[in-house]
């Protein structure tokens, strides 16, 4: 029998992707999401690229009642992949007690389930916002992690140690958090990819908004940091590497090869690029003129930040393989389709 994963926030950006992978690796999956940042047309485009339409459940997790609900029907699930929350760093700024409640309760109810019904693996979706602005870079999984600088920092914070405390508790239950870098790009078959609701906060839609016309200007926060060129330093992980990731996860918590029953580790590439650096490959690689101009520091942004992956490199086998200017390319494809755009 196909082993059944749930997919938590699977028609969400990096959830989407991962249900590809899973799916394309022969694992059956079914997806709890309740929409509220995402379109229930992303069923059908995992469907043309998979030929697999994936069982699809929506409601809010945070709900412990439909969530129980949802545990007594789907009792074949060994593994979950909890990507389902909120994720607008500054939002959260204005509205933390949403966020606390949506993060933790939805984590919390998953972690009761498990307990109850002796489903024991869980890949949870971590972020390097854990760990602040570290001393020493690159950075590497036991950098001691520094208070968060927002309500959803936080979250991924607690939740790490939900999950620390839960797995020392609950011997039987098996849980990798997976610290992501900055997660860019698309699918190489432009059907799915990264649709913000709005006006973009992150730094690639805004920049494949603005090349498609729908913004007039791309604003570079900040050119007086401590870097070569004054801009900002982040790891850019391509998607599909990172979705990729949550496969390799899943096969290691099923087949028991974990290390400890509470692990974690950081998903980038290794290597850091300014704004101005990722700014100038998208125009190299994409052939599109990008207007840009450079403004204050934004609130709350750390100076640089990449990871050091040799944990995952030898632990889990994995690497990210796609070039900078690749998942650039993939990013803009994937723009270009959403807006009718001919190549
Ligand atoms: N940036 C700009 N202009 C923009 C948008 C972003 O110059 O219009 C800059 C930012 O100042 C930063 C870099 O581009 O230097 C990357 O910014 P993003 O908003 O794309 O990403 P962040 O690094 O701020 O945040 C991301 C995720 C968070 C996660 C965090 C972990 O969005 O969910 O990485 O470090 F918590």
């Amino acid at each position: 029998m196909k082993k059944q994963i749930l997919v938590t926030g699977g028609t969400g950006y990096i959830g989407s992707h991962t249900v590809v992978e899973l799916q394309e690796k022969g694992y059956e999956v079914v997806i709890v999401d309740d929409l509220s940042n995402s379109s229930i047309d992303v069923l059908d485009a995992i469907g043309k690229i998979t030929g697999l339409r994936p069982a699809f459940e929506q409601f809010d997790l945070s709900d412990s009642i439909k969530t129980n609900t949802f545990f007594d029907k789907y009792t074949d699930i060994e593994a979950i992949i909890h990507f389902a929350a909120f994720k607008a760093v500054g939002e959260s700024v204005g509205k933390p007690l949403n966020y606390y409640r949506n993060n933790l309760n939805s984590l919390m109810n998953l972690l009761d389930n498990m307990k109850r019904r002796n489903i024991i693996n869980m890949v949870f979706s971590s972020s390097c916002t854990v760990y602040g602005q570290p001393d020493v870079l690159p950075v590497v999984e036991n950098t001691p992690r520094k208070q968060a600088e927002s309500p959803y920092g936080n979250t991924k914070s607690i939740c790490e140690d939900i999950l620390r405390d839960c797995c020392k508790a609950y011997p039987q239950i098996n849980c990798i958090a997976l610290r992501y870098f900055n997660p860019i790009g698309a699918h190489p078959s432009s059907l799915i990819g990264e649709l913000p609701l709005g006006v973009p906060n992150n730094l690639v839609p805004f920049i494949t908004q603005t090349a498609a016309g729908l913004r007039d200007e791309l604003s570079i926060f900040g050119d007086n940091y401590n870097t070569p060129d004054g801009t900002a330093i982040r790891d850019y992980i391509n998607v599909v590497d990172l979705a990729k990731a949550h496969v390799i996860a899943i096969n290691r918590l099923l087949n028991k090869k974990r290390t400890s029953n509470y692990e974690y580790f950081n998903i980038g590439t290794g290597e850091g690029y300014s704004v101005l650096q990722l700014v100038k490959t998208f125009i190299a690689v994409t052939g599109v003129n990008l207007a840009y101009k450079i403004v204050e520091r934004r609130a709350g942004d750390i100076e640089k930040i990449w990871a050091d992956t040799s944990i995952a490199n030898n632990e889990l086998g994995w690497k990210a393989e796609t070039s900078l200017g690749d998942t650039l390319l993939s990013a803009w494809n994937w723009e270009k389709k959403v807006r009718g755009l001919g190549n």
